[in-house]
């Protein structure tokens, strides 16, 4: 069994250091942040994730798994050391933070006392690992230490991670030393997954061309929404009858308000960056990133068609993170709902089983007008004297809820169904004005095409 160094005690760094010691290997995890190591020290995490909580205290029980705020204690006698520290955006163009990482390996460098592999886990712009490589080699305090450096892009979904790190569809390692590599290589051994074994821009470019191509089905799919809807078909059905072709599958293929998290549209930004640098006019990927921007814009465009001018309106919000089983609000669609909604005038109610605090935080530095926002203590209590429910994110809870009884509170019965997840003809049943993304069979008419609705009444009267 190997001995580990993990670090940045973010998602990823937690997730994979938490699950290499299941595995079996003795793991430090570094953080530089003391509080947060004290919290982890006492079985306190930083970040929701299912399963994480158990996992953790069951190896720290085991004394697989150490806290540290000291790189000397995460690498002494260390086989390998990941780095896995976040890389922000620089700016809405897709540069990439680099300061965190090079501040890791110059520390990491400083310590070195033995032959160690360095593992670069963090989503870093194409020809990072060189810049790790020689901000070591130049910050060694013993020069003659030999080390290798060793690109592992991470594939780890928010809310699936530890499963996505138990079953991986296959582990991607880049190196200019083969060997160094290899080793690496036996970590991963016991998950029985395709090993890659590449050179280290490669390794680094799988990661950023994944999540460009899993955004761009995204986008595909929401732009075949637009067309459903002006052509009456039904966006979900459309999805379901292409996935059964292998060579297109199912998976990313929901329509609805657009991809956010940390890593989509940050990786999407920074490889389109990344081909502007080099003198390339990648159009694919600026339409991937325009079509997610109106998808943020459709709820608004919905609730002043249906709802007429929203000041004064009372919007309910379903679900703040930016997808269920996370309490993690990076670049979530429910912030520019609820910005747009309150700039006219309107009122939010919103509830989210999770994130809650990490929302109301997301919310105030994002500038949302919070005198207009009322956090709630459920679904119920959003509905009640509502204009119209949005609902943002899937969470399972919100398959359960009686709409029947959510209609007779609501002050006008109108769903906005931003993840079509409702059955639009359930609803439609029960007296609801639904609205959905794509499903242009159970458009209200306010929405049909051919007509000039702009200068209408509002379609529900107060
Ligand atoms: C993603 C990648 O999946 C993972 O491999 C990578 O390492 C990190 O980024 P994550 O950000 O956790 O993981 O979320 P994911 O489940 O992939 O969803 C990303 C976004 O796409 C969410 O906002 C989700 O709502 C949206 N999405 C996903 C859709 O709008 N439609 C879909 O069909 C699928």
């Amino acid at each position: 069994m190997a001995t580990i160094c993990v670090v940045g005690t973010g998602y990823v760094g937690l997730v994979t250091g938490t699950c290499l010691a299941d595995l079996g290997n003795r793991v430090t995890c570094v953080d530089i942040i003391a509080e947060k190591i004290e919290r982890l020290k006492k079985g306190e995490l930083p970040i929701y994730e299912p399963e994480l909580e158990e996992i953790v205290g069951r190896n720290v029980s085991a004394g697989r798994l150490h806290f540290t705020t000291s790189y000397r204690e995460g690498l002494n006698n260390a086989d390998f050391v990941f780095i896995a520290v976040n890389t922000p955006s620089t700016d809405s163009l897709g540069g990439a933070d680099m300061s965190y990482v090079e501040n890791a390996a110059r520390s990491i460098a400083q310590e070195l006392d033995h032959y160690t592999i360095i593992i670069n886990k963090s989503t870093m712009p194409v020809g990072s690992g060189d810049v790790v490589k020689r901000i070591i080699r130049a910050n060694l305090s013993r020069p003659d230490v030999r080390f290798a450096v060793v690109s592992n892009p991470e594939f780890l979904r928010e809310g699936s991670a530890i499963q996505d790190f138990r079953s991986p569809d296959r582990v991607v390692l880049g190196s200019s030393d083969k060997e160094a590599a290899r080793k690496v290589a036996t970590l991963y051994l016991p998950l029985r997954a395709p090993i890659v074994i590449t050179d280290l821009y490669t390794a680094e470019m799988i990661k950023y061309a994944s999540n460009a191509f899993l955004a761009t089905k995204i986008s595909f799919i929401n732009e075949i929404a637009q067309i459903c809807e002006r052509l009456d078909a039904d966006v979900k059905e459309v999805a379901a009858g292409m996935g059964y072709d292998k060579r297109i599958g199912r998976a990313f293929l929901d329509a609805g308000l657009g991809y956010g998290g940390s890593c989509f549209p940050k990786d999407v930004r920074a490889l389109a960056y990344m081909a502007e640098e080099a003198g390339l006019h990648p159009q694919l990927l600026h339409a991937v990133m325009e079509i997610n921007d109106d998808q943020r814009r459709l709820v608004s465009d919905r609730l002043t068609t249906i709802l007429g001018p929203l000041r004064g309106c009372t919007i309910g919000v379903l679900g703040l993170a930016f997808k269920p089983d996370t309490d993690d609000m990076r670049e979530a669609p429910s912030i520019d709902i609820i910005r747009q909604a309150t700039d006219q005038g309107a009122y939010a109610r919103v509830y989210d089983p999770v994130a809650m605090t990490t929302g109301c935080e997301a919310l105030k530095r994002e500038g949302v007008r919070m005198e207009q926002v009322q956090f709630c203590q459920g679904a119920y209590e959003v509905a009640e004297s509502a204009d119209a429910l949005v609902l943002v994110t899937e969470w399972h809870e919100f398959k359960s809820l009686n709409m029947r009884e959510i209609r007779t509170i609501m002050r006008r019965p109108v769903v906005i169904d931003g993840r079509n997840f409702f059955e639009a003809g359930e609803l439609n049943r029960l007296g609801f004005i639904y609205c959905g993304i794509g499903r242009g069979a159970s458009l209200p008419p306010a929405m049909l095409p051919d007509r000039d609705w702009a200068s209408s009444q509002s379609l529900v009267d107060a």
